[in-house]
């Protein structure tokens, strides 16, 4: 009888295991605290599971629209206009994703094409290059620089090509902290005014920021003051 193989060959071949999976591996170990993933130890807010138990029992079991639900969009805008005042459209400015990674492995799939050019800064979050290789890209790593882990503009000017194509910016930078300040935004600016080169700024921490001077974001609203959107 044939033996066929079943697994198919793996199209990212080098990538290994990731950081997360060696890290919460080891924690498990030795029966340490797992700071390197996100394991809350204590429940979200009540009126998030008061709401998820109303709209389980009023039957809402259908699926959404593939941006998001329209009050959610709604919600979205509001906030970021009261945050940054700046108001993104309902329609064309919004999608909702499962989470941050699918949203980066969208962003990234939709806008690079074979042979485009990605900076990122490193350490980064270890889901940008998968997705970057898989849509054919080359991704250009600088290193941030111990102790402040900030970004040296003038290597970053150097790696500009005509073929870059995005540039993906995590601040509040994971595992540094480190929250990028207007000079950062300027220089940036500077660097790609003439160009065109897209941004996707990776900001999961925006609220956990407790550094007023260098904050590109305001403070969460208090969830007990926020109205059900939905
Ligand atoms: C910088 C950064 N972006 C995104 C994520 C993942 O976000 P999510 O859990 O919403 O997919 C992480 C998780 O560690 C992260 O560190």
């Amino acid at each position: 009888m044939t033996q066929h193989n079943l697994t198919p060959e793996s199209k990212l071949p080098a990538l290994g295991t990731t950081i997360f999976t060696q890290m919460s591996a080891l924690a498990q170990q030795h029966n340490a605290i797992n700071l390197p993933q996100g394991f809350p130890d204590f429940d979200g807010p009540r009126y998030l599971q008061e709401r998820l138990a109303y709209h389980v029992s009023q039957g809402a079991n259908q699926y959404a629209p593939m941006t998001g639900v329209l009050p959610l969009r709604e919600a979205i805008a509001e906030k970021t206009a009261e945050l940054y005042g700046y108001r993104p459209d309902i329609n064309s400015d919004i999608t909702v994703t499962a989470g941050a990674t699918e949203a980066l492995y969208a962003a990234i799939t939709a806008l690079v094409r074979q042979g485009d050019e990605v900076i990122c800064f490193d350490p980064s979050y270890d889901s940008y290059a998968p997705a970057v290789e898989l849509s054919g890209g080359v991704l250009k790593r600088i290193a941030l620089q111990p102790p402040g882990f900030r970004v040296d503009w003038t290597a970053f000017a150097a790696l500009l090509s005509s073929k870059t194509r995005l540039v993906i910016l995590n601040a509040p930078h994971n595992p540094s902290a480190t929250v990028w300040r207007q000079a950062d935004f300027a220089a940036l600016w500077q660097a790609i005014a003439d160009r065109e080169i897209y941004m996707l700024s990776d900001e999961v921490y925006e609220h956990i920021c407790f550094d007023e001077t260098g904050c590109a974001s305001a403070p969460l609203p208090s969830p007990r003051s926020a109205k059900p959107f939905i």
